[in-house]
């Protein structure tokens, strides 16, 4: 490798919330960076907000493994080479009662949480050992992966298996100097709580009673730790998942936040797709959660027996 190049790190979900702080913070460590996102827009206000000239964006789906490889690609030709893989695009995704969930919305949540951070391992880590050198993988997990009461199903599932994903890569691929690690934040104030107004300071009110640190965290917070944990100070750190969260974890079933706001309780389902500029779908259920007779004759099924 150049000594006199910056390290390259690609961060998907990068144009928003906690891969932007990402970016922020490793370009301050020197890191040049390229952004994989979906929604364009945002992307570029991110790059107007980075040094320009040690970072790039490319438009990418991550669930869809070309789009991984032509990223990682551009990044190695645009920087002249790869050592830092983030994995941290995300979406709330579907929401309401188990027994509401379509099946498109579940795989939709669990290609955008996990399938690509399967293909954002598989391709980083081809380059690395294309390249002749190691190279360090964050993943971006959640607090929802580690209990059954913060987030909804098919996130908290997909977050679990990246937790799992993250050990098994850790052991098999640290024989060649690559390392895998996770963070696990608890909430925290971005963009992809809602946009609607009064929802962050709404947010914020609840960690109040759910966190054990008086203030609520920011995104710069949780990059501080992806970014040691890409750093050469986590040299010897591999397979670990840092849990960074304010205490609410130690503090143990505190009610959680999204208790406070289950979509459940308000008898409404769908799917939240966050930050990417692609709209939510939303519908009512009936107070014991299921459709209403009009939605089921809507979707040519019985109406529900008393
Ligand atoms: P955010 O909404 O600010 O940013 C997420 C970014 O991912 C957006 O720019 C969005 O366009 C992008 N994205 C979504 N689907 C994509 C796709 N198919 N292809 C490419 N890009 C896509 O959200 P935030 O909070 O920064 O979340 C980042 C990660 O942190 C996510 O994995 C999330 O689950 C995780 N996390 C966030 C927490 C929070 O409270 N904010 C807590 C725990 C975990």
């Amino acid at each position: 490798m150049n000594e006199h190049r910056p390290r390259v790190a690609v961060i998907t979900g990068g144009a928003s919330g906690i891969g932007l702080a990402t970016a922020r913070r490793l370009q301050q460590h020197d890191w040049s960076v390229v952004i994989g996102d979906i929604n364009e827009a945002s992307a570029e206000r991110a790059l107007a907000s980075l040094d320009a000239a040690r970072a790039a964006f490319v438009r990418t789906d991550v669930t869809r493994e070309q789009d991984i490889v032509a990223l990682l690609s551009a990044a190695q030709t645009r920087f002249g080479g790869l050592e830092g893989m983030v994995n941290n695009a995300g979406i709330p995704g579907a929401f309401g009662a188990i027994t509401e969930i379509e099946v498109q919305e579940w795989d939709y949540t669990i290609a955008v949480l996990l399938r690509s951070v399967f293909l954002g391992i598989k391709h980083a880590a081809r380059a690395f050992k294309a390249a002749g050198h190691g190279g360090a993988i964050v993943n971006v997990a959640s607090v929802a992966g580690l209990s059954g009461g913060v987030g909804p199903q098919a996130y908290s599932a997909a977050k679990a298996a990246v937790i799992s994903l993250t050990k098994t890569t850790a052991v098999e691929l640290a024989a060649d100097g690559v390392r895998v690690n996770a963070v696990a934040p608890g909430p925290v104030l971005t963009p992809i709580l809602g946009a609607s107004p009064g929802r962050q300071e709404r947010a914020a009110e609840m960690l109040k009673s759910t966190q054990p640190w008086p203030q609520p965290g920011g995104p710069e917070d949780i990059a501080a730790g992806i970014a040691f944990l890409a750093s050469s100070d986590a040299r010897f750190i591999t397979g670990e998942t840092l849990v960074i969260d304010g205490g609410q974890t130690a503090a143990g079933p505190l009610e959680s936040m999204s208790r406070l706001s289950d979509p459940r309780a308000k008898h409404i389902a769908g799917v939240d797709r966050g930050s990417t500029g692609q709209a939510p779908t939303k519908r009512t259920t009936n107070s014991d959660g299921g459709d209403t007779d009009a939605q089921r004759r809507e979707r040519g099924g019985p109406p529900v027996q008393p």
